[in-house]
């Protein structure tokens, strides 16, 4: 048996059931921290900043899934349900902890950001675009729309993995390591699937 048939096996074997809970263990975790003073000088900030990150992790992994299968035969789908669904968790607690915690509710600085800073416009882009996702990741909408066109409604994953990088570069004064990764890994994985789609690669 190959590496990759024994890491199947090991995959086969994990209940996706408990992983619906332990998805939110990091923003308890953050939660707690907050609660107890251990999150720095800035707490808001930090756990704003957080659920962004974790969002546009999980979000990656999701897209990951697809050519992992492919190039290496590596079968992770069952696990692709819910990373997006968590991706999309956690972009609502992000934006949660943007009302309530950083912005307190007061409607005029964030319709400001809404319609002057350019980062924010783009992560509510990605942010709506992540709802009929949400929406439609049952298996009863799976059913009603029919595969074709569920697959293509899906295809937007690979809008939102590039405007979630775009938002965290556009809103870093500097030019830091981190965004820049996290946009290259975007424009690597949505150039994968466009080379993909086009035939190009026999996968
Ligand atoms: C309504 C939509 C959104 C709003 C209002 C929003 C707001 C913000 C704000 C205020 C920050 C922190 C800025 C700062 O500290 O100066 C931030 C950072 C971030 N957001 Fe969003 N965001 C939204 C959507 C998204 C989405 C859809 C994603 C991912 C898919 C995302 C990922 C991130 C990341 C990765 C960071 C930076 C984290 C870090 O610095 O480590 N955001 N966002």
């Amino acid at each position: 048996m190959t590496l990759v048939e024994s890491i199947n096996r090991i995959f086969r074997k994990i209940p996706t059931g408990p992983l619906y809970v332990l998805g939110f263990v990091p923003a308890a975790v953050y939660l707690y921290w907050g609660i107890t003073n251990q999150l720095g000088a800035d707490p808001v900030a930090r756990l704003e900043r957080q659920l962004g990150e974790w969002a546009l992790q999980l979000l990656i992994l999701s897209l990951l899934v697809t050519p992992l299968r492919n190039r290496f035969n590596l079968n992770l789908i069952k696990f692709r349900r819910p990373l997006g669904l968590f991706a999309f968790y956690y972009v609502v607690l992000h934006l949660l902890a943007y009302l309530l915690l950083d912005k307190q509710l007061e409607w005029e600085p964030i319709i400001k950001d809404i319609t002057k800073r350019p980062y924010i416009i783009v992560g509510v882009v990605a942010l709506l675009a992540m709802i009929p996702l949400a929406l439609t990741s049952n298996n009863w909408m799976i059913r009603k729309l029919g595969p074709v066109k569920w697959r293509r409604l899906h295809k937007l994953a690979y809008l939102i993995v590039p405007l979630g990088a775009a938002h965290y570069l556009l809103l870093v004064k500097a030019w830091p390591l981190e965004p820049i990764v996290y946009c290259l890994v975007a424009a690597l994985l949505v150039g994968y699937r466009f080379v993909t789609l086009r035939g190009r690669v026999f996968a």
